[in-house]
């Protein structure tokens, strides 16, 4: 492990009977950084994520998170682990039996270590810093936006303070506005509190706007990991597929067109 390696992952290897998801694969985040993951349907990016965060065994290889083996880690280290992580899931964002207030003191409560009164201080600097008002605190979750929803899950996944968040589809389901302003939460977060970002997303908008690094998952391995401009130069039919489709263009020129503006002020 080294000092700028938050996650290292070493000969993953995952298989599902005959199938093989994972052919050997060795990936390293860097603290600080947003790293996204992409590739087809079916390459094995949820798989990967689950495995980052201790719920799925690989059948090979070492997945360690902070310089600890989560594979070889017993249920307390492991637990202790991931209070160190927050997650925002794609799909049940929120427990939908508990309000806005009681979904984001959930991790805390769990933790037994602070009190209701603190409990409801840290709710609302959650809630203010995601920008959602203190009067939606009561609401349950069948009466909020896409967009509210995506806000409160990622409130709660920073309830514990952690230094490492992990986003699966955070954008997927919102409209473009509500993704936008999404993603411009997550840059912020990410920003004013020293976070490291793995996300999983088919979004171009979202990958371009967000990520530090792209690892391209495809034939069972991860066939480049870099900078957005590496990544689109790599001649793999997926990756000119993914990056140079109408919609790829389009997001590339934006980003291009953003850059510009920056070098001449
Ligand atoms: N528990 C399991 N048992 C059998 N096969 C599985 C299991 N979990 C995943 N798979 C298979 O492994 C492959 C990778 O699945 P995974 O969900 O990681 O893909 P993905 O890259 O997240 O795809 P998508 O973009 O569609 O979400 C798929 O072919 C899936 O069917
Ligand atoms: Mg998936």
């Amino acid at each position: 492990m080294t000092a700028q390696n938050i996650i290292e992952i070493r000969g993953l290897w995952t298989q599902f009977g005959d199938f093989v998801v994972h052919r050997g694969i060795d990936l390293d985040v860097r603290y600080g950084e947003i790293l996204s993951l992409v590739g087809g349907s079916g390459s094995g990016k949820t798989t990967m994520l689950r495995q980052m965060l201790g719920l799925e065994r690989p059948a090979r290889g070492e997945v360690r998170v902070f310089g600890t083996s989560l594979h070889g880690s017993d249920a307390t280290a492991l637990r202790h682990l991931r209070n160190r992580w927050g997650v925002l899931f794609q799909e049940g964002a929120l427990f939908s039996a508990l309000s806005v207030y009681d979904n984001i003191a959930l991790p805390l409560r769990e933790l037994r270590a602070v009190g209701e009164d603190m409990i409801r201080d840290l709710v609302m600097v959650k809630l203010e810093m995601v920008g959602i008002e203190p009067r939606h605190a009561t609401k349950m979750p069948a009466e909020l936006s896409g967009g509210m929803i995506k806000r409160i899950a990622l409130a709660r996944a920073l309830a514990l303070e952690p230094e490492l968040i992990f986003l699966d589809e955070p954008t997927a389901g919102l409209d473009p506005d509500r993704s936008e302003s999404f993603v411009t939460l997550i840059r912020e977060l990410h920003r004013e509190l020293n976070l490291t970002v793995v996300m999983v997303t088919h979004d171009l908008d979202t990958l371009v706007a967000l990520s530090d690094r792209v690892a391209v998952l495809c034939d069972q391995r991860v066939e480049i990991i870099g900078t957005l401009d590496e990544v689109v130069a790599n001649p793999h039919p997926f990756i000119r597929n993914f990056f140079m489709g109408e919609r790829g263009r389009r997001a590339l020129e934006a980003v291009k067109a953003v850059r510009d503006i920056m070098s001449m002020t």
